[in-house]
């Protein structure tokens, strides 16, 4: 079976309350069932995630995001084949808010703190979430039981 990453960039909707928490924790439930890993990222303006699994599945879960009403602008950057995970360790990690390293890591991969999906491409999303992604290591034990 293939395997299949997908990276997508969204706005946050100001006008509908986010609550993050509750979506991770639905997300993990839905993703573990659906054998689809991967990692989202969450500040005040924007979502970035990464999906990762079977074509079948990863697709699926991605049209019920675009569905969602807590984000807007959704913009699809890539949906290709891979050979392997990158994000195989988490259900769905969350990486939150724009902190002094995760500023750092925007300005370097973005030129920005606000992300141009027009300008910025797969390979400095991926680079950027990878790097971010190493600050929740810590989190493995909770989340590969
Ligand atoms: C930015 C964002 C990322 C999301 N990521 C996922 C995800 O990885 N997996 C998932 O099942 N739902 C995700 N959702 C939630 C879905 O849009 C949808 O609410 C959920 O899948 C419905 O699940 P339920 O039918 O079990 O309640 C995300 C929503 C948003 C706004």
């Amino acid at each position: 079976m293939s395997l299949t990453r997908l990276i997508y960039y969204s706005l946050r909707n100001p006008s509908v309350s986010a609550d993050v928490p509750k979506l991770i924790e639905t997300s993990i439930r839905n993703n573990r069932a659906m054998n689809v890993t991967g990692i989202l990222h969450y500040n005040k303006h924007a979502f970035l995630q990464v999906l990762e699994g079977h074509r079948a599945e990863v697709s699926a879960i991605y049209h019920r995001i675009t569905a969602d009403t807590r984000h807007i602008n959704i913009i699809l950057v890539e949906c290709v084949g891979v050979n392997e995970r990158m994000f195989p360790y988490w259900s769905m990690a969350l990486h939150e808010g724009m902190d002094d390293t995760t500023r750092s890591v925007f300005l370097r991969y973005f030129g920005s703190t606000k992300v141009n999906p027009e300008t910025v491409g797969p390979q400095e999303l991926l680079k950027a979430l990878q790097e971010l992604s190493a600050d929740l290591k810590h989190n493995l034990p909770a989340e590969s039981d």
